[in-house]
């Protein structure tokens, strides 16, 4: 892998003892809900508390130097839950993005929502265009929110985006490679997670990311989200340092 001598020197300043930083982290934070009831509190304090994991989390890989972080934040599923839940977890975003954007510019942070736009309530909206706005000029951590996504929604969206250039006569079939299919995918430009973390103990990906996947490695954690702090942060690149990326090839030894 690619690492950078300047984000290993981050890395290890910011207390990490990372050697092969992953340069793109992507998070499934599960469990908030789990974490309420287990003290007895509404599920949405795990939400709440879930927010606070997610503002430490950021912080962190932006003292790491991690070039990417990409956040499960809402998925297209996730409209089938209790109308309350859903009112409180837009109303969370809202001050996420109200309270913490202009910190986040201040930061150096770049913000990019992925997912579907079409059907969102137009002040969400307007609010996910403002950050991404404000912030696309900054050159630090890359924050991508997915909010209101389904990975096979965003392929989807893709196959839709080549087929009608193929039909205005401004592509040609053959020209469909995985390039171009990643291109035409709401992270475009962007490189593929080198490592998904998903927390409390469940294996599985959840319609997050399909396509670009393919060669991320995997750590899953027993911690509900809440519980995920600097140190579960360090253990899963920890993990993730130790392993032997192939890409479908062999070790150099083996050859
Ligand atoms: C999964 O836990 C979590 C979510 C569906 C929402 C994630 C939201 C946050 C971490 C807070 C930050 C939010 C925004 C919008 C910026 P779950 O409710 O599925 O937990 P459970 O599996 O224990 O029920």
């Amino acid at each position: 892998m690619n690492v950078s001598p300047d984000r290993n020197q981050q890395a290890h300043a910011a207390g990490g003892s990372c050697e092969n930083l992953p340069r793109h982290v992507a998070f499934i934070m599960d469990g908030n809900g789990r974490w309420a009831t287990a003290r007895g509190l509404p599920r949405t304090e795990g939400h709440r508390q879930g927010l606070e994991a997610l503002r430490g989390t950021i912080r962190h890989a932006g003292k790491l130097g991690i070039e990417v972080v990409t956040i499960y934040s809402f998925s297209s599923e996730n409209w089938n839950r209790p109308q309350t839940e859903v009112s409180f977890l837009m109303g969370l975003l809202r001050r996420f993005v109200q309270r913490d954007l202009s910190e986040l510019h201040d930061a150096n942070v770049r913000i990019r929502v992925i997912g579907g736009r079409e059907d969102l309530e137009k002040g969400i909206l307007a609010l996910l265009e403002e950050a991404e706005q404000l912030t696309r000029n900054n050159t630090g951590l890359n924050l991508v929110v997915a909010f209101n996504y389904g990975a096979r929604a965003e392929i989807a969206r893709a196959a839709r985006k080549l087929s009608l250039q193929v039909a205005q006569g401004h592509l040609n079939s053959e020209d469909i490679t995985e390039d171009a299919i990643s291109q035409a995918l709401d992270t475009y430009g962007l490189p593929d997670p080198d490592l998904i973390v998903r927390t409390s103990g469940e294996m599985r990906l959840s319609n997050f990311l399909l396509w670009q996947a393919a060669y991320s490695e995997f750590y899953f954690c027993e911690k509900h989200w809440p519980d995920f702090d600097e140190a579960a942060f360090d253990e899963a690149l920890s993990c993730f340092s130790n392993r032997q990326r192939r890409y479908g090839g062999l070790d150099a030894e083996a050859l």
